[in-house]
């Protein structure tokens, strides 16, 4: 799906209309969630998925914006996600195929509570770092942030993002 999947992320971007916030999101999501799937061991269909994710996971936003008065609440996102993925997958010459495997999980990216597969949940760190970057949380919330992480090189990114939820780097607690 590779040519598909560069289709999907310019049009996705198109979609956007140069929003900064948005455009720059969905680049850091695909990314990471590029990254976290290669070093977590996802097989390549696996990868496929998560990436096609992670480039339309946002992707209600601006309709739900435009069509609800400015309400892109998650339950507006939920209703109007599926249509619209299985549209930008299909108009970027995507394995339709892969369709209901992205939907599930664009819908349910901020289901934190609950059992989740490890698709979802690479997804979810991926969001979650870059958010993280994005607003800059306090300490209380980042420590709940944190105990959402499952994977090895999601805890890693997010404490050298993070350190004040281990304590500090070790450079700071000696005063240098
Ligand atoms: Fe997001």
């Amino acid at each position: 799906m590779n040519h598909a999947e560069m289709e999907l992320l310019y049009r996705a971007l198109c979609w956007e209309e140069g929003h900064s916030r948005r455009t720059q999101h969905i680049l850091k999501v695909y990314a990471l969630a590029k990254l976290l799937g290669e070093r977590e061991g996802l097989s390549e269909t696996e990868r496929e998925t998560l990436q096609a994710a992670a480039i339309l996971h946002d992707i209600a936003i601006r309709f739900c914006k435009e069509r609800y008065d400015g309400d892109a609440c998650q339950a507006n996102q939920k209703r109007e996600a599926p249509r619209l993925v299985r549209l930008f997958l299909s108009e970027a010459g995507c394995d339709p195929t892969f369709a209901p495997a992205v939907i599930e999980l664009v819908v349910h990216h901020h289901e934190y509570e609950g059992p989740r597969s490890r698709l979802l949940q690479l997804l979810m760190e991926a969001d979650l770092l870059v958010n993280c970057f994005e607003t800059t949380p306090d300490g209380a919330e980042l420590e709940k942030i944190r105990a959402i992480f499952r994977t090895a090189t999601g805890k890693t990114l997010f404490d050298l993002a993070f350190p004040a939820q281990q304590g500090g780097f070790p450079a700071e607690k000696a005063g240098k």
